[in-house]
């Protein structure tokens, strides 16, 4: 018999927005009942990865109406203006109540919270914890969390299909990694909080749980996504791991330099103007990628790279401002970032991109909200300021907590035994799929075909040549993947097949996003198309969806929602 538990509300996925989330609709209605499930243990969730801070406005010299300019320009005005200037009015506050909820914000001497500088902002907006604002963001959003007895936790479990009924969503099923058994969970909303999509790329900062899952829930399900053509490279990776070394790095004074040990972004135009090194990432990517194009660049045995020198920044500040960089370099590469420069080299790191959402985190499909990284609302638009992030989760998470929960309040019960015939389904799937031997495909080769044709087609530099190949692969990429051979037939902590959910998810995803990007034939943002080599406002000012359909992905597009700021040239 199918287990079902019946909550108002589900969230899927348990970082900084689920868990936001979870907290704003606890707050808001005691007498809830509310489902956290995630695939891991909350604290493991990537908000825990993040290292520079979360901007809002907090001096004296700053405003909203700066902080949503700068976003609006960071996005190639691809952002929607009224979801920018919500988001910049709601930062300050969800950032005083983090603190309230025990974030340890660092602090100037007189007291105020120490803010930071951060590429394409106009002044330091860029709130932290030294250089480990993640990890203290989420143990604020944790340890807060407990209290509520209406948060009902499954940790570790795996959603494998959202369930839907006359048009709605009504519940998921989801399979618990520990136990191996498949269970339905009910409520008359889901909330998605489950993340980015980075492990498409063979090259990332984000960590092995990043695979597109709430992205995939949601496609299948019939929800667009959005401007996935926009991936986000961060400047400053290392080598080999990835592993990311914050813009905090720059924002405290570091410079990127040459093999000859120039400043390149002050030497040479790429965009970036006087900013230099705190302008935006994908100019900084772009510039990289030219010196390395030049010959400029340094080898290794990971491929090319330049230097990020913090070497004049001293080891007083290094220690306190960014401890967590000098234990990375150390670690990581064996440099020591007080005496010696750490290598660098462009890295995925964020997708723009994500499930359609509205400014009230509401998708298409009635009873689904989305919010975080695997949600798209606008606000990035084609390129994320560096820092805004955080804060989106925690500004776009309360909104989907109360929203979502305003229509759980709002909708009748589903009809429970039709949700268990599709959990029933659901098992009858998996366990087709648990040791199925016969398949012809091993799920490394397909993750690496993957993620090689990803690089060569979306990268930080494309081409229509390029392009077109990727889409080509990953449709047949997507065809392989249903003919999986597995070896563990065993229920508890089956990983393979885990792996074998991820990587389905990351397949169709990577294919929207080389769709979208083979689609929009100009360059904006993160989207750098070497032959339309400039953005084209009177044919591509328009957000891209993707569409899942059986036969293939279908394209779409819906218009950018302007505002207070006119599109004009991009210039820094
Ligand atoms: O570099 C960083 O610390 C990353 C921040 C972000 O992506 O917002």
């Amino acid at each position: 018999m199918i287990e079902v538990k019946k909550h108002d509300l589900v969230i899927v996925g348990a970082g900084a927005a689920g868990l936001r989330a979870a907290i704003a609709a606890a707050e808001a209605d005691p007498s809830a009942s509310i489902a956290l499930v995630s695939k891991v243990y909350p604290m493991r969730s990537h908000t825990v990865s993040a290292e520079g801070g979360a901007a809002a406005v907090a001096r004296e010299d700053d405003s909203q109406e700066m902080h949503g300019y700068d976003t609006v320009k960071g996005s190639d005005f691809l952002g929607d203006q009224d979801v920018i200037e919500y988001f910049v009015e709601e930062a300050p506050k969800e950032l005083t109540r983090l603190e309230h909820w025990g974030c340890p914000w660092s602090r100037n001497n007189d007291g105020s919270v120490a803010t930071r500088a951060f590429g394409g902002m106009t002044t330091k907006r860029t709130w932290f914890a030294a250089d480990k604002v993640g990890f203290h963001i989420l143990h604020s959003l944790f340890q807060h969390s407990l209290q509520f007895e209406n948060i009902v936790r499954y940790d570790e479990n795996f959603v494998t299909k959202l369930l839907v009924e006359d048009g709605a969503v009504r519940g998921v099923s989801s399979l618990s990694i520990r136990e191996g058994v498949v269970r339905c969970i009910l409520g008359r909303a889901v909330i998605l909080g489950a993340g980015g999509a980075g492990k498409c790329f063979p090259f990332t900062t984000n960590g092995m749980i990043k695979t597109g899952d709430g992205m995939a829930l949601a496609y299948r399900a019939g929800v667009a996504l959005k401007d996935m053509e926009f991936v986000q490279y961060h400047p400053t990776g290392l080598p080999g791991t990835g592993i990311l070394i914050t813009e905090a790095s720059r924002g405290e004074g570091g410079y990127l330099r040459n093999s000859l040990g120039e400043r390149f972004l002050v030497d040479y135009d790429y965009g970036v103007g006087a900013k230099a090194e705190l302008g935006p990432r994908d100019m900084i990517s772009r510039a990289i990628m030219g010196e390395i194009a030049a010959g400029r660049a340094l080898k290794g045995p990971y491929g090319q790279y330049v230097h990020l020198d913090l070497t004049h920044v001293g080891e007083s500040a290094i220690d306190s401002k960014l401890p967590f960089v000098r234990e990375l370099g150390r670690t990581y590469v064996g440099v020591d970032p007080v005496h010696e420069m750490i290598p660098i080299r462009p890295v995925v790191h964020y997708m723009m991109g994500g499930v359609d959402t509205d400014i009230t985190s509401a998708t298409s499909l009635p009873g689904l909200y989305a919010a975080g990284e695997v949600a798209c609302a606008s606000l990035n638009g084609a390129n994320r300021l560096g820092s805004n992030s955080l804060t989106e989760c925690l500004v776009f998470g309360a909104r989907a907590g109360t929203t979502a929960l305003d229509y759980a309040n709002g909708t009748d019960d589903c009809n429970e035994a039709r949700m268990r015939t599709q959990v029933a389904d659901e098992i009858e799937r998996l366990d087709g799929l648990r040791g199925r031997q016969k398949g012809g495909e091993r799920i490394s080769q397909i993750r690496n075909e993957m993620n090689l044709t990803m690089e060569r087609g979306c990268g930080v530099y494309r081409d229509q040549d390029s392009m077109t190949q990727t889409v080509r692969e990953m449709g047949q990429l997507r065809g392989r993947v249903s003919d999986l051979g597995l070896q563990d037939s065993s229920k508890v902590f089956n990983t393979e097949l885990i792996a074998a959910l991820e990587l389905h998810n990351m397949v169709d995803v990577a294919e929207s996003v080389a769709m979208a990007a083979q689609q929009r034939k100009e360059s904006r943002g993160a989207h750098a198309c070497s032959d339309f080599p400039h953005r084209n406002d009177q044919e591509y000012l328009h957000h891209s969806l993707i569409h899942w359909d059986v036969g293939g992905p279908r394209f779409g597009k819906k218009p950018v929602n302007l505002g207070t700021w006119e599109p004009e040239e991009r210039k820094y």
